[in-house]
C-alpha cells in the first residue's frame, strides 16, 4: 500500500459540504505514504476543522494569505514549490472561475496561480450551479490548460434535491492520483486481458459457473491502463467494478470469450489471460427448464476449447501471460502449463492458502518464466500484484 511514498500532494479544499468527504481522501494518501498538505478556503473552514486535516496529515493547515507567515517564509511560494500534484476538492463553481481567469484573492487561488504542477479537480455543487453555461465554460477553460476533471457524480444533494453535483468518491479521487502517479511504461502498446468467470448454460435458467471475482483481471487491466496502455478487458460473469477509459467486452461461455479474444489477438502486444474458464460445457443445453422428475440427474459434459493454448499456437509477437490456480503440487503444473501452452510466464497461485485466490483482496504468487526462474511473491493486494505483472510486461515488451 506504498504507491504514493515519495509524492508530495497538496490538496485545496473550498466551501461545500462535501469537504468532510476529503477527509477520507488525505487520510488515504497518508496511508500510501504520500506527504499531504492542506490548504482550506474560509468557507472550506467553516465545513471541517483545520485541525482535522492538520491531525491527519501531521502538517499545518493554511487557510489564510496573510496569518504571520508561521508555517513557511513566503508561503504562497513554498506550498506551489512543494507540490508535484495539485487536488482541489471539493471543487466550488467560485474556485473553477477564479481558478479559469487567474484570480488570485486567497491563499489557494495564489497557489494555483504561482504552481506549475498538474492540477486535478473534483467539482462538487447543486445540480444547476454545475450546469451552468458559466461553470461549465469554466470547466472547459481549465480542461483546455490541461487540468484534469474528476466528473461529479449523480445522486442525492445536500441541498436537498437530486442530480449531478456530488463529489466523486474518496476512492475514485485516489485512484486517479494513483494513475497520475503510475510510471507510464506501457505507452503505444495494446493489452488484452481477460477475466471473471465464464457461465456455461444448463437450460434457460441454470448454469455452471465457478468462484472468480474477476477481480484480478480488473486489477491488471487497471494497472495496464494506468501505464499508459489501451487495454481491451474481456470479462465473464465478475462482480469487480471494471476500470473506466478501456474497450470492455462482456461475454458468458468460453466459447464466447475464445471469439471475442480472437478477434482482438493479431492487433495487440500482450494477452494477460486471467480468466477462469470453464474447462468443460454441457453438450446439450435444454431448451426449457429442466424438471425435477428423476431421482438422479446426469449432464454429460464436453470440454471446452483451451484459449490461451489456441494463443499459444497463434502466437506472432504477443507476449502471453497465463494464471495457474491450483490447490496442489502448484510450481510443478505451473512450469507445465508454460511449456504446454507456449507462455512467457506464468502467476502461478495456490489457491487453498489464506489470502489467496477467489473472493479475497490479496494473493500470494509466484511468477516463473520460459527459464524456469521463480519469483515468490508475498502477500499483497490484488492491486499491488496487477502493478508487479505490469512492471513484469513492460520489461519484457
Ligand atoms: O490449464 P489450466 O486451466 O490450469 O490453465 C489456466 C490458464 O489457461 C489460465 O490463464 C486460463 O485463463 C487459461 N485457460 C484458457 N482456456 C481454458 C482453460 C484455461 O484460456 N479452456
Amino acid at each position: 500500500m506504498n504507491e504514493l511514498a515519495g509524492k508530495n500532494i497538496l490538496v485545496g479544499v473550498t466551501g461545500g459540504i462535501a469537504a468532510y468527504k476529503v477527509v477520507e481522501v488525505v487520510s488515504r494518501f497518508k496511508k500510501m505514504g504520500a506527504e499531504v498538505r492542506v490548504v482550506m478556503t474560509r468557507a472550506a473552514a467553516e465545513f471541517v476543522a483545520p485541525r482535522t486535516f492538520q491531525e491527519i496529515t501531521k502538517n499545518p493547515v493554511s487557510v489564510e494569505m496573510f496569518a504571520g507567515t508561521v508555517n513557511f517564509h513566503v508561503e504562497h511560494i513554498a506550498l506551489a514549490n512543494f507540490a508535484d500534484v495539485v487536488l482541489i476538492a471539493p471543487a466550488t463553481a467560485n474556485f473553477l472561475a477564479k481558478a479559469a481567469h487567474g484570480i488570485a484573492d486567497d491563499l489557494l487561488t495564489t497557489i494555483v496561480l504561482a504552481t506549475t504542477a498538474p492540477m486535478i479537480v473534483a467539482p462538487s455543487m447543486n445540480t444547476k450551479m454545475l450546469e451552468h453555461p458559466a461553470t461549465q465554460a469554466n470547466l472547459k477553460i481549465l480542461e483546455g490548460r490541461g487540468v484534469k476533471i474528476i466528473d461529479a457524480e449523480i445522486g442525492r444533494l445536500a441541498c436537498g434535491t437530486s442530480g449531478k453535483g456530488r463529489l466523486s468518491e474518496p476512492e475514485n479521487i485516489c485512484a486517479e492520483i494513483v494513475k497520475f502517479f503510475a510510471p507510464k511504461i506501457l505507452i503505444g502498446k495494446k493489452i488484452l486481458v481477460t477475466a471473471g468467470g465464464t457461465i456455461e448454460p444448463i437450460d434457460p435458467v441454470r448454469f455452471i459457473c465457478n468462484r472468480s471475482t474477476g477481480k484480478m483481471g480488473y486489477e491488471i487491466a487497471r494497472a495496464a491502463k494506468n501505464a499508459g496502455a489501451e487495454v481491451i478487458l474481456i470479462s465473464g460473469n465478475a462482480t469487480a467494478e471494471p476500470p473506466s477509459d478501456i474497450k470492455f467486452v462482456k461475454v458468458e461461455t468460453a466459447l464466447e470469450m475464445r471469439e471475442a479474444v480472437l478477434a482482438e489477438y493479431e492487433n495487440v502486444d500482450a494477452v494477460i489471460m486471467s480468466a477462469a474458464v470453464s474447462d468443460y460445457r454441457v453438450k446439450n443445453v435444454a431448451s426449457q427448464k429442466i424438471k425435477k422428475s428423476n431421482e438422479t440427474l446426469t449432464l454429460e459434459l464436453v470440454k471446452n476449447p483451451d484459449i490461451l493454448k489456441e494463443l499459444g499456437e497463434r502466437k506472432n509477437n504477443q507476449l502471453l501471460v497465463g494464471f495457474a490456480a491450483e490447490t496442489e503440487n502448484v510450481i510443478e503444473y505451473a512450469r507445465g502449463k508454460i511449456d504446454e501452452k507456449n507462455l512467457d510466464f506464468i502467476v502461478a497461485n495456490d489457491v487453498s492458502q489464506e489470502g489467496a485466490g477467489f473472493g479475497v483482496d490479496t494473493n500470494i504468487v509466484s511468477l516463473i518464466d520460459r527459464a524456469g526462474d521463480i519469483e515468490n511473491l508475498p502477500l499483497m493486494t490484488k492491486a499491488e500484484l496487477a502493478e508487479k505483472i505490469i512492471q513484469r510486461i513492460a520489461e519484457l515488451i
